[in-house]
């Protein structure tokens, strides 16, 4: 690495962004690109384009003091740092596979425009074999040049979650870097270095063990909660309590406690991506992802658990009724609606004649560009006002604003005390001695 750290972030995105922004927090200098450029003129003009608690404040003082900056100007991004992140989209192809066409047209473009050594990090989550199709697409382009320079690619997967994303990018539970070459792996210690004062985190491994490592990880992650959701689906039946049975195996130092709540189902950019592009590796390298089919299709089923409670509770045509929904982003703190469950609700909800008043504190602007041609479905200014006049509550979304709710204005504005609650949230004894009728997940 130069002795002025210059660095280059591919992609402006919640990774690429948060990345960015908390390089240049530790006093590096970055370079934002995207190729969206009402994105780039936003955060030019001191905005962000997505919500992520505390990165629009991070975002404005780094800019301010000159370290972070941004551009749809390609030959300047490559030009600028000797590292060069690529954090752009990774989404599924018809088979499921992850489609690589961002992340190779990355590629070829620092290929195309540099001019001396390069270090290109693969942040965004690519199969394994990914580093060698970008170090490919690069030589070709290079020999179209007929420039032989040099350069490494590298593994460097992004754990962050969105909603907590600059805490987990400012003190990473491991730092993942899959590199061949000796000059790549002490430019990244470097780089990382300030992120780990306290203890190392870095583990240093090959390319490939590296780019499966997230793969893994979220697939782990996803299979607990599929796993959570059919047992509470058949605590229900056997009269059991879902929430006893979770603290009960959590207590488990073997088990532990994340990850294990049920609810409607996994949403969100990641894991119903990456479970399908595990799949579509297995499948492509003659493994059948046994494990990893049922999680997806136990998930599919899960987004329309709580739909099914009302329409046994109402019937299958919903005409006439109207829902309030608190809830529309696929989890708390963040304004992301990929894959949200809410979506499939909503859909179904009003795909059987009933009409959705949906709020949400941070995803209604993005759920209205998501869905917003749907007639039946309407957004509300904040929680109280959804509920009014609405045949029933549904819960979809475990914000902190919902979990202390004030019940009698929700008793006071529905047409009858009727609770749907796929987040668990309250204790349904209580709920049912104050007269409510409460439908949750595996209780
Ligand atoms: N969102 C998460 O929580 C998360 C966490 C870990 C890993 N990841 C992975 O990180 C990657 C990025 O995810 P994201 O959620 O930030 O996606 P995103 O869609 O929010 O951001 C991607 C950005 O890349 C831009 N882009 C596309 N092609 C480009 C190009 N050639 N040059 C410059 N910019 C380009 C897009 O315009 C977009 O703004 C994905 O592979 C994802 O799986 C995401």
């Amino acid at each position: 690495m130069h002795l002025s750290n210059k660095i280059t972030v591919i992609g402006s995105g919640y990774v690429g962004l948060v990345t960015g922004t908390c390089l240049a927090e530790m006093g590096n200098h970055v370079l934002c690109l995207d190729v969206d450029p009402t994105k780039i003129e936003l955060l030019q003009q001191g905005g962000i384009p997505i919500y992520e608690p505390g990165l629009d404040e991070m975002v404005r003082r780094n800019a301010a003091a000159g370290r972070l900056s941004f551009t749809t100007d390609v030959a300047e991004s490559v030009a600028f740092g000797e590292i060069q992140f690529i954090a752009v989209g990774t989404p599924p192809d018809e088979d499921g596979s992850a489609d690589l066409q961002y992340v190779l047209a990355a590629a070829r473009n620092i290929a195309h425009h540099m001019d001396g050594y390069r270090v290109v990090v693969d942040k965004s989550t690519v199969p394994v074999g990914t580093a060698d199709k970008v170090k490919t697409a690069m030589l070709e382009v290079l020999a179209e040049r007929g420039a032989a320079l040099p350069f490494s690619v590298v593994s460097n997967p992004e754990f962050l979650k969105e909603g907590a994303a600059i805490e987990d990018f400012m003190k990473p539970d491991r730092i993942i870097v899959g590199a061949e070459d000796e000059q790549a792996i002490a430019t990244m210690r470097r780089l990382y270095a300030p992120f780990q004062r306290n203890h190392e985190r870095i583990l240093c491994m090959d390319v490939r063990s590296a780019e499966l490592t997230k793969y893994a990880a979220n697939a782990m992650l996803a299979t607990r909660i599929s796993f959570m959701n059919e047992l509470a689906n058949l605590a229900e039946t056997l009269g059991a309590d879902i929430e006893w049975v979770r603290k009960g195996i959590g207590a488990d130092p073997r088990i532990g406690y994340h990850f294990l709540y049920p609810g409607t189902g996994y949403g969100g950019s990641c894991f119903p991506k990456d479970v399908k592009a595990l799949v579509a590796s297995g499948r492509e390298h003659g493994h059948a992802m046994r494990v990893l089919n049922a999680v997806e299709a136990a998930n599919d089923a899960q987004k329309l658990r709580l739909v099914n409670k009302v329409v046994a509770r109402f019937g299958e045509d919903l005409s006439g009724r109207r829902f309030a929904l608190w809830g529309l982003a696929f989890k708390p703190n963040t304004d992301d609606m990929r894959e949200a469950p809410s979506r499939v609700i909503v859909d179904e909800l009003t795909r059987r004649g009933a009409e959705v008043v949906a709020f949400d504190p941070a995803a209604t602007d993005e759920a209205r560009r998501v869905m917003g041609s749907n007639p039946k479905l309407a957004f509300a200014a904040d929680m109280d006002s959804a509920l009014l006049g609405a045949d029933a509550l549904l819960i979809v979304t475990e914000w902190k604003a919902f979990r202390a709710p004030d019940f009698e204005r929700i008793r006071t504005s529905l047409k009858q005390p009727l609770i749907f609650d796929g987040r668990n949230l309250y204790d349904p004894a209580w709920l049912r001695g104050e007269g409510f009728e409460y439908l949750a997940i595996g209780r």
